[in-house]
């Protein structure tokens, strides 16, 4: 789980491994490293720590020479410690060749031990070295190309990566290649990027190729690309797409950091979600998706959600949502259980992954699983392009934009949009909801980006509650029905930015088990929105309240029982029970932010964490 950049072309190579590097350190940012090569020198360049850090070792080493071709890598440890000789790019024995992985290789205890007995050394711990040693002993023995012993030498590895190789005899070549790990080839006017999406090279060209799997590329500087199967050693066309968003996407428009910026773009992103995908006129769900695969989703007698982290808990809220519209029995596993469990599975099943990043490696390897049991795939993905969306059978795009934040904003609510359009379209088509009734809610839903804009505009009082609860050791978050996984998520949200021991639990569980937690010094939030369980929900707070916890309640504008209550009250828009996720969510996301400042985090970059989870 790293991120890899590498440029080939006449510009300064150096400035933009270090600009990339920077926007991929969402992938990891425990080390990071570039090669630079030049005629006349050429340099392997490794800090332990960010991206900064290498800048400052950059500036000393190199000053203004120009390097047109180079290989960045930032990185998330997975073997071996994060520490400088761990750090990529890695280099052969012989001096000659330069690699940057991001992935696993499986059997490289194997394959390293192979290579002792021939007489190669290690310096690290990874097993990228391996890789790169590999590539060097075929090409040793075999005689052959870069491009030749990475295609051979690909056939004996197991595991996931996505590579980027050069060879010092070829000066002005990048070979590239994939298996279970994203890269981005972007084809300049007179120059190729690699990102491990496009984000590195947004700037510089709108023009990629995304690589699949069993795929590698010859990047040659004035000679078109070269794509082939290195399983199958075929040549491939390569097929180049239109990247739609620009760079000033992925900066911070002035926010002090991603997640803030991600957290007020919910307005746009939940409008983008909406876009084209309700028929204003007809007033009804538009989705071409599953409208072509009609007869599946008419049939189907089930419905698997996979999921992992905050993706996992918008598939919660899609199987309410699912079940209470299409009546098909709906369940929710996490990925990571379901492939190592051997689950039933059926050829009328219909399964949809939910992956902001697309990368997920559980919820590739979980989807992957049900397609080759014969399931049809539905996937819901926001990183157009990406893995998952790759292997599905049809799908949905959230079209969030960019979200660079570790902590998942956006990309939460405008899942849980497109899962409440998903469940009418399919309640519509298997006539389990009344034309009237879509027709209420779809008038409601398309409301909702600007309700959550006004709401943007009043968030004081969440700061003046993260004042008073910075530094809580504990929090619970309670909520019923769609605000369980509301909970859970709020509660994910303050774990995994502030540090701060959270739980999320239905309100109603209290009483079996954790209200024994409870004391003064517990900070309890509370959802309570006026639909949905309203008096059920009074009752719990009555019974955490009287053991003295400090309550801090969610509750629709102009509520008064729970308000009385509570030490804190925050009024979000009333609405159906159906959208109340999209406004409960966004006053936790905000306490969470506010929170992790007040205790001096790092809200972006998380400790031990990274924006894709690209390894099991
Ligand atoms: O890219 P994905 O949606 O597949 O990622 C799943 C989780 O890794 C992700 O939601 C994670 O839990 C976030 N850090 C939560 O904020």
């Amino acid at each position: 789980m790293c991120g890899i950049v590498a440029y080939a072309g006449t510009k300064n190579a150096l400035s933009i491994l270090l600009d990339g590097l920077q926007r991929l350190e969402y992938r990891g940012y425990d080390s990071a490293g570039i090669f630079i090569s030049n005629p006349k020198k050429d340099a392997v360049l490794k800090v332990k720590g960010k991206v900064n850090e290498l800048r400052l070792l950059c500036d000393k080493e190199t000053k203004e020479e120009l390097f047109p071709i180079g290989l960045g890598h930032t990185r998330w440890a997975t073997h071996g410690k994060p520490n400088e000789s761990n750090a990529h790019p890695h280099v052969s024995n012989n001096k000659e060749l330069i690699l940057v992985h991001n992935g696993i290789i499986e059997n490289y205890e194997t394959l390293k031990k192979d290579l002792i007995q021939r007489g190669y050394t290690f310096e690290s711990d990874t097993d990228s070295e391996v890789l790169i040693n590999l590539f060097e002993e075929i090409q040793k023995t075999q005689q052959v190309s870069l491009e030749a012993a990475v295609q051979i030498g690909l056939n004996k590895v197991i595991g996931a990566y996505g590579i980027v190789v050069f060879d010092k005899k070829k000066p002005h070549e990048l070979i590239v290649a994939r298996l279970g790990s994203p890269l981005a080839i972007g084809i300049g006017k007179n120059d190729f990027f690699v990102g491990s999406d496009a984000t590195p090279f947004l700037e510089h060209t709108k023009e990629v190729v995304y690589l699949n799997d069993f795929e590698m590329a010859r990047l040659s500087f004035g000679e078109d690309i070269q794509v082939s199967n290195f399983k199958e050693n075929t040549q491939i066309k390569a097929i180049i797409n239109q990247l739609t968003f620009d760079l000033e996407h992925i900066q911070k428009d002035g926010f002090d950091h991603f997640m803030l910026k991600e957290i007020f773009e919910q307005p746009k992103a939940i409008e983008n979600s909406l876009r084209g995908r309700i028929d204003l006129l007809k007033e009804e769900v538009q989705l071409d998706s599953v409208q072509k695969h009609e007869s599946i989703f008419k049939n189907t007698k089930r419905i698997i959600i996979l999921g992992c982290g905050t993706s996992w808990h918008a598939g919660l809220v899609g199987e309410y949502l699912l079940e209470k519209f299409t009546r098909i029995p709906t369940e929710v596993e996490y990925a990571s259980e379901f492939r190592y469990r051997d689950p039933i599975i059926h050829k009328d099943d219909l399964v949809i992954p939910i992956s902001q990043s697309g990368e997920t490696a559980d919820t590739m390897a979980a989807l992957k699983l049900a397609k080759d049991r014969g399931a049809f795939i539905f996937g819901i993905c926001n990183v157009v392009g990406s893995s998952i969306s790759r292997e599905t059978d049809s799908g949905m795009y959230t079209h969030a934009g960019p979200e660079i934040g570790v902590a998942s904003t956006k990309a939460f609510t405008t899942q849980i949009t497109v899962l409440i359009l998903l469940s009418l379209k399919i309640a519509a088509l298997r006539n389990t909801i009344q034309a009237s009734e879509s027709k209420r809610l779809l008038d409601e839903l398309i409301q909702i980006p600007d309700l959550i804009s006004s709401f943007l505009k009043q968030i004081s009082e969440i700061k003046e509650i993260a004042k008073i609860y910075h530094k809580a050791s504990n929090m619970l978050y309670l909520g019923r029905g769609f605000n369980f996984p509301v909970a859970l998520e709020g509660a994910l949200k303050l774990k995994e930015i502030s540090y701060i021991h959270a739980e999320g639990y239905p309100a109603a569980e209290m009483k079996h088990g954790p209200i024994a937690l409870i004391d003064k010094e517990m900070p309890v939030i509370v959802i309570a929105t006026k639909k949905g369980h309203y008096d059920k929900i009074v009752s719990n707070v009555q019974e955490i309240r009287s053991r003295g916890a400090k309550i801090i309640s969610i509750v629709s504008s102009g509520d008064e029982s729970i308000k009385k209550m509570s030490d804190h009250c925050i009024e979000i828009p009333e609405s159906d029970e159906i959208f109340s996720p999209l406004f409960a969510t966004i006053p936790l996301q905000l306490l969470s932010y506010y929170i992790a400042i007040l205790r001096n985090c790092n809200v972006d970059q998380p400790r031990n964490l990274a924006k894709s989870v690209t390894v099991e």
